[in-house]
């Protein structure tokens, strides 16, 4: 039923579009879209003019012309995907006007409502809906967009680059002209009208250039934009300082609206906002939502030049401005906060759901080479892999050739759509590293295994590491090449300290730590001048996004803990050790024996929590033990009930056996909080994250002096981070009576702000608590709760099935049927949501054989519950086959 898409068919675009005039009239019951199309034969093939095909999808046509000539239906072919023409002349103007329904438009894509403003999502192929066009990234337009619509309801209208004019009309209707001068694919188009606030602000540009900066949003939301604003500052100067990238327009413009698929869209000098990701203020939003909102108003400010000003050639290319952008926007988080944390959450993501992907059905390489429906290729892996690509080659090459190459990349490609190739090349122009053999990184699927054993020859003084590196057969790859894997690492000594690093016929030694790179399957490297036994600390920074295994023991894995001088490795050997502690109490609980925890993970972190020299926020990562999703992706065959109870146990233990440097950490900072405003700042989200761990480990012991310092801090608390920590406490805690309470008091305070009642739903979905399933369904008939918001079904049902997962793995089968059931629903109303919320169940070949048929089931289901959209069938079919 939906057809496959393959890279390799790939050819240029037969027409170009130079220019792009749009006018759209919005009305209550429709919009009509004219479009003026300023086209001719792409020069660079040859003159012959084949069948002009426009993509057009949900459009009702009702007028064209050819040059000026009206055209009637035998002058082109219409079907619900394309019109096709033949064009008589080189050169051509075609002139449409379409009717569509963007106020009826549940999928979210094209031209849609949003709490009663007009908005727009264009990537990838939403441009579509909206008129008759070559939607392709690879045709790049100058546009002048006119808006018209009722004064009253949308005194706002937005759309890209700059205002030119605007007027009044007869009927209580108004109009604005934008210009965009810089040549864009139509998925960069954007629009909006509405009832619109604005926060104004001003950056002068490394040139001395003002912009204007302008955060739209809905009146009641004009006191959360503060921190979006000062997130948009910073990056721009970030930019400019750390990539010489600098803005080109008079204004950038952001607007925030509630019914958004992802987290935001890049489209020029008008970026598109879940209000998720651009609304915080200390009352409503926790330092994790503040730290979100920073990141994502970089991200997408960083997309103007990596992504607008060179964009893709085709979307196989995805990675080419999402993998760059993610890191680019890690980095100035790195910068702006504590950069070993950044780097612990990054890599803590990853390997639970990266890492998940690639071992499960829609496993693809960074660039892919066939899709169904580009919309499910918006992943972890073009995404976050994408970005751990980068960073391996910003780790090859070092950061000023890995500047002078994105300096080239920039200046080479500038208003051009180009290739991951075209990156790669301007990487190796720009540092003469060749990088032939790195870029499998872009072409294999997979997630590399790298076993690493050692050898130490006393005699002769040497450390010999050896390398064997494999990766697993993925959909349509069965043999994998070796990749390049960067390995940086450090060789310690007895009391800790870093050895000086010199390798078999090096001169003198440079360095304690360094970069190797394996680039064989299987490789040695033999360190000399090695007087005692070392301790190696392998894949610091985790500096490629490989599967190590090292046979180290737990006291090896203490000894990492607290001497390695590499912050992000001291924490992997936190939860290495916690993994072996953890996976010993699997075993034990299936073998049905008593459980009985190493106390030597309790030592190691009663030493973190007794050490007060320590950054708080290392301490609270150190404190979390690896989720149960990550013991899953780690499993052979996923015990659920086995993961649940083992580290429910060790949690319960730890807590017991830790109360009183617990207790006085919570107390200590709990005092801080409470005597200090609200700050986002890094040394604050510190102490409020160490102070809140703690606060849920000490609610395990039931104690009644936690049960009055979680109330205390729910009522007292001056913003969301510590009051959603209390209340989450007490939803999982066994006082009932409390936590009913505490649930109704926060319902009725918040009822009117969404984004918080996003907050509570996600909350009770994730609690563990038996009864999982029926709380969810009952909260689905909550008045707050609509399957119309994505926001709300990721909140409530995507908590649900991603992160409870005793629950939502029942072994009667009843999670799945019920995630099934929404996948159905949805799956008429917004297929891309509907897609990713099925990704659970693609997760089938991890468990045991009674969940696998129950999974598979539900698969089934599915795929026969009548028209599926090609989102939908292409994961569930791919997930089957
Ligand atoms: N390009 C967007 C982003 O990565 C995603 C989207 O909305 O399509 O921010
Ligand atoms: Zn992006
Ligand atoms: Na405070």
């Amino acid at each position: 039923q939906s057809k496959t898409i393959y890279l390799k068919d790939y050819r240029a675009p037969d027409y170009l579009i130079d220019e792009t005039h749009l006018t759209f009239e919005l009305f209550e019951d429709h919009t009509l879209v004219h479009a003026q199309l300023v086209m001719r034969r792409n020069p660079e093939l040859s003159a012959e003019l084949p069948v002009l095909s426009l993509d057009g999808q949900q459009l009702e046509l009702l007028r064209i012309t050819l040059d000026d000539r009206e055209l009637t239906a035998a002058d082109y072919q219409l079907s619900d995907s394309h019109l096709t023409l033949q064009p008589t002349q080189a050169s051509f103007v075609i002139d449409s006007t379409v009717r569509i329904h963007p106020e009826s438009n549940t999928a979210l894509e094209g031209l849609y409502k949003s709490s009663g403003m007009f908005c727009t999502q264009c990537e990838a192929e939403g441009f579509r809906k909206i008129t008759y066009y070559l939607d392709r990234p690879d045709v790049m337009s100058k546009f002048t967009t006119t808006v018209s619509g009722d004064k009253q309801k949308y005194p706002i209208l937005l759309s890209n680059g700059n205002p030119i004019a605007s007027g009044s009309e007869e009927g209580g209707r108004h109009w604005a002209t934008w210009e965009d001068p810089f040549k864009k694919p139509a998925y960069l188009f954007a629009l909006v009208a509405g009832d619109l606030w604005c926060v104004e602000d001003k950056f002068t540009t490394l040139s001395s250039r003002e912009v204007t900066l302008r955060i739209y949003v809905e009146p009641e939301n004009i006191d959360k934009v503060q921190h979006a604003m000062d997130s948009l500052k910073k990056s721009m100067k970030w930019d400019e300082e750390v990539y010489g990238r600098e803005y080109d327009l008079d204004i950038f413009m952001i607007v925030a609206v509630n019914d958004f698929n992802m987290g935001a869209m890049e489209n020029k000098g008008l970026n598109i906002f879940n209000s998720s990701c651009v609304l915080a203020r200390a009352e409503t939003a926790t330092d994790a939502a503040h730290q979100r909102v920073e990141a994502v108003v970089a991200h997408e400010y960083f997309h103007n030049w990596s992504g607008n000003r060179v964009t893709c050639r085709d979307w196989f290319q995805l990675s080419l401005k999402e993998g760059f952008t993610v890191f680019r926007d890690a980095e100035f988080s790195a910068d702006m906060n504590s950069r070993t944390v950044k780097r612990i959450e990054d890599v803590a993501y990853l390997r639970t759901h990266q890492f998940a992907e690639d071992a499960g059905p829609m496993a693809h390489p960074v660039r892919p080479d066939a899709y169904m429906e580009i919309s499910n290729f918006y992943t972890l892996t073009i995404y976050e892999k994408g970005s751990e690509v980068l960073r391996m080659i910003h780790t090859l090459l070092g950061n000023q050739a890995f500047r002078k190459g994105s300096d080239l990349y920039f200046e080479r490609h500038d208003g051009q759509a180009v290739t991951c190739d075209d990156f790669v090349k301007a990487m190796e122009d720009a540092s003469g590293i060749d990088l032939t053999q790195f870029k499998r990184w872009y072409t294999q699927a997979g997630t590399p295994r790298l076993a690493v054993s050692e050898a130490f020859d006393a005699t002769a003084r040497t450390y010999t590491l050896n390398f064997t590196q494999s990766c697993p057969a993925t959909p349509g790859q069965s043999d994998k090449l070796p990749f390049v894997i960067p390995v940086e690492l450090g060789l310690l000594d007895a009391r800790g300290n870093d050895l000086p690093l010199r390798l078999q016929g090096e001169a003198a030694a440079s360095g304690t730590s360094r970069v190797l790179s394996v680039t064989e399957a299987q490789q040695s490297f033999t360190f000399v001048d090695i007087a005692e036994q070392p301790l190696p600390s392998l894949l610091r920074g985790f500096s490629a996004p490989v599967k190590l295994s090292f046979p180290y023991d737990r006291d090896q894995l203490m000894f990492l803990m607290q001497h390695d001088s590499d912050g992000f490795n001291r924490w992997e050997a936190g939860q290495q050790l916690s993994v072996q502690v953890l996976q010993e109490l699997i075993g034990q609980q299936q073998r049905g024996e008593a459980l009985v925890l190493d106390q030597r993970l309790v030592t190691a972190l009663r030493s973190l929590l007794q050490d007060g020299r320590l950054d708080q926020a290392m301490v609270a990562e150190m404190l979390s033990l690896p989720g149960e999703a990550y013991l899953t992706e780690i499993s052979e065959v996923a015990d659920v009930e086995a993961i649940h109870g083992a580290r429910e146990f060790a949690r319960q233990q730890l807590a017991e056996a830790l109360f009183e440097p617990l207790w006085q950490r919570y107390q200590a900072n709990r005092e801080v909080s409470k005597g200090t405003p609200y700050v986002a700042e890094a040394e604050h989200f510190a102490r409020r994250s160490l102070q809140n761990i703690a606060l849920s480990y000490l609610m395990l012991t039931g104690k009644p002096e936690v049960l009055a310092a979680t109330l205390e801090q729910y009522e007292a608390c001056d913003n969301m981070t510590e009051r959603l920590t209390a209340l989450a406490v007490l939803v999982n805690s066994p006082f009932e009576a409390e936590r009913g309470k505490a649930l109704e008091a926060f319902a009725e305070h918040f009822k009117d702000n969404a984004l918080v009642m996003d907050q509570w739903f996600s909350v009770q979905a994730a609690s563990t608590l038996p009864g999982g399933l029926q709380r969810v369904q009952a909260l689905m008939q909550h008045p707050a709760f609509t399957l119309k918001n994505p926001n709300k079904v990721r909140a409530l049902i995507g908590a649900f099935a991603g992160q409870n997962l005793v629950n939502f793995h029942l072994a009667d089968g009843s999670g799945y049927r019920f995630l099934a059931d929404q996948v159905i629903t949805l799956n008429a109303l917004n297929p891309q949501i509907a897609s990713r919320l099925l990704a659970p169940l693609t997760r089938w070949r991890k468990y045991a054989a009674a969940r696998q048929a129950l999974m598979k089931a539900e698969l089934e289901r599915i795929l026969a519950s009548g028209e599926l959209s090609a989102d939908v069938y292409e994961v569930v079919s791919k997930s089957l086959a």
